[in-house]
């Protein structure tokens, strides 16, 4: 969703800004655009700002930037529409009549509407649709003597949320950004500072980061930066050395991040398990929970909550708690959950799981639910980001940083992290060191067996020409397979358009039987568990009348038509890795079809709005 890069420095700053941009690409956007100035004129102190500004990609910005665009300072923004279509006058930046003030905004002003009506009867002309071109006549029309001051006045002004980055024709030496609730993040360099609303835009440059607050604002100039309250008083902030790597935002010799990401699996889940087992008790160490022996005792129930794959993850984390743990725990989408008056109990945990941190419906969650005084855990990926920040603890995920818009190596690195939290709190309750050594054995064989699953992608890739060809497709799994099967029914439909629809084998007699016919496959996840014999007779159903069958299981399967046989682990476990083949699925049949597989029509990695 919407993107921030900014710039203020001695080096030519377009290009900076087109490919801190670039880096932003991956979450999703329809329109761009960038501001730049450079010294004001000699025996001036106001310098001019010039603006491009393109519907469509960054290149297409790109290719209306002039031949001679110097400047040093600069702001530039990826949107994402909310109010307004995607065009070139509704891209941002936002600059007022006089070309005095340009501003770039992540997030929703609630009460836009309202200061629209009162701006237009004051005169104002408005120049887009948009909500954040409220803010930019606020700040133009403020006879406040600083841009800090009249950036103080507009945000406390505006209701809703923001991340926002500002530049003033009079005040050519400085950036003011702002940050409610959509993130901001500075970048530190040598004589020279960057924002943005996400590392990935600022890595290739510099790894000292600020994340600011929600209600904290900064000035950012060449060789210095400041922080403060949207109050004024100053506030500390010590730059943190961003961990994950420049390159591993690149694509690496594949044809596409999501490629690149299921590849990585392995390693991403030797890094989540790496320094956690603990072999004399069975357990594992998470350092960040907060949560001690006598606590873990404590909670009655677990109640997980996410967004999309996220939720997926969560569902299946649900139930390794459930069984390994013994407690009841559920997991719920987090965009119901806040709207639903929830009852919120003293007696449970409550985990928030994200892969960026930034999900805005979780967020919500997070902070509705602690207001009410519960506990709440994060899963997250990103480190430092908002759900991380607004949790009293949890587990990072370490799947390092995940590009393509849907989520892979995260999903699979998330339920690996549910298996040790999982772990951890049935070895504080019930679960016999015996089983806790089981556990751990299995965890620990996953990434080998992750590498013999992703060994047999050339024939997934053939079963996926098969299957392109469908118009719609049925997943089906029982208990621990049923999250598998509406996370590989989700990876489907989100990058090769297939209609697909997930349901539980056993509810197959309460209606969806009547779909099945030759033109309808089915996918149906069919470990060697206490269900197999349940499974098969599901298989058989579907057989009779003459649906087509893909099984993955960890035997070939009679009824099916063909089957993807993975590796057996531990029961409580093999659901880590049945979805693992079915992303390469999605994958072959969204490349057969000829799809942007990175960028999926109409939708953004992190959603940041509601
Ligand atoms: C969006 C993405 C999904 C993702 C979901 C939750 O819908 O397209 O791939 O699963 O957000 O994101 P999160 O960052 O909170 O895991």
């Amino acid at each position: 969703m919407c993107g921030i890069v900014g710039y203020i420095g001695k080096r030519d700053v377009a290009p900076l800004l087109l490919e801190g941009l670039q880096r932003l690409e991956y979450r999703g956007y329809d329109s761009a655009g960038l501001v730049i100035t450079g010294k004001p004129a000699a025996g001036k102190t106001s310098a001019t700002l010039k603006m491009v500004k393109a519907k469509g990609r960054v290149r297409d910005l790109e290719a209306r930037v002039p031949k001679r665009f110097a400047g040093t300072t600069g702001i530039a923004h990826t949107r994402w529409a909310t109010h307004g279509a995607p065009s070139d006058e509704n891209a941002h930046p936002h600059m007022d009549p006089e070309g005095k003030v340009a501003i770039v905004h992540n997030g929703i002003i609630d009460n836009a509407d309202e200061l629209r009506t009162k701006l237009v009867s004051d005169g104002v002309v408005f120049l887009s649709e948009t909500d954040t071109e409220v803010v930019t006549h606020l700040i133009a029309r403020s006879q406040a003597p600083t841009l800090e001051e009249k950036v103080r006045q507009a945000v406390r002004t505006i209701e809703g949320t923001y991340g926002i980055a500002v530049m003033h024709a009079d005040f050519p030496d400085r950036i003011v950004v702002a940050r409610n609730g959509s993130p901001v993040v500075l970048g530190i360099g040598e004589k020279e500072m960057f924002v943005a609303s996400d590392v990935a835009a600022l890595v290739s440059h510099t790894r000292q980061v600020v994340t600011l607050d929600d209600g904290e604002m900064a000035t950012l100039k060449a060789d210095d930066f400041r922080t403060y309250t949207t109050e004024g008083s100053r506030t500390s902030a010590t730059p943190t050395t961003v961990e994950w790597e420049a390159e591993s935002y690149d694509m690496g010799g594949h044809d596409t991040y999501m490629h690149k990401e299921i590849s990585e699996q392995a390693d991403a889940v030797d890094r989540v398990l790496r320094g956690r087992i603990d072999d004399r008790f069975s357990t594992v160490h998470l350092g960040g929970l907060n949560l001690d022996a006598r606590e873990a005792r404590g909670v009655r129930r677990v109640k997980i909550l996410g967004c999309g794959t996220s939720y997926h993850a969560g569902l299946i984390g649900a139930q390794l708690i459930e069984e390994l743990a013994r407690i009841p725990a559920d997991a719920e989408p987090a965009s119901e959950f806040r709207y639903r008056n929830p009852v919120v109990d003293p007696d449970t945990l409550y985990v928030a799981v994200s892969q960026s941190g930034e999900t805005y419906d979780v967020l919500a969650a997070v902070q509705e639910l602690k207001r009410k005084g519960a506990r709440v855990l994060g899963v997250v990926n990103v480190v430092g980001s908002a759900i991380a920040r607004e949790t009293d603890g949890g587990v990072y995920v370490h799947a390092g940083p995940e590009v393509c818009v849907v989520s892979t190596k995260c999903f699979t690195n998330t339920v690996v992290s549910f298996a040790l939290l999982a772990l951890h709190l049935g070895r504080i309750r019930d679960l016999s060191v015996a089983d806790g050594k089981r556990i751990i054995e299995g965890l620990r064989k996953l990434p080998a067996q992750i590498s013999e699953i992703l060994a047999t992608e050339d024939d997934i890739a053939k079963l996926a020409q098969e299957y392109a060809g469908a118009n719609s497709m049925m997943f089906i799994g029982r208990v621990r397979g049923y999250p598998v099967a509406l996370e590989a029914s989700l990876k489907l439909k989100e990058i090769s358009y297939i209609h697909a629809e997930a349901y539980p084998a056993s509810e197959l007699k309460h209606g969806p039987l009547a779909l099945i016919e030759p033109a309808l496959p089915t996918v149906a996840i069919v470990p060697d568990d206490e269900l197999l014999e349940k499974n098969r007779a599901a298989l058989e159903e579907i057989k009779a009348r003459s649906g087509p069958i893909l099984a993955v299981a960890h035997a070939p399967q009679e009824k099916a038509d063909h089957t993807i046989v993975v590796p057996k682990n531990e029961t409580e476990l093999d659901s880590i890795l049945m979805g693992i083949p079915l992303q390469l699925l999605a994958y072959h049949t969204a490349l057969a079809l000829g799809r942007d597989i990175d960028k999926p029509r109409n939708l953004a990695k992190s959603v940041t709005v509601e």
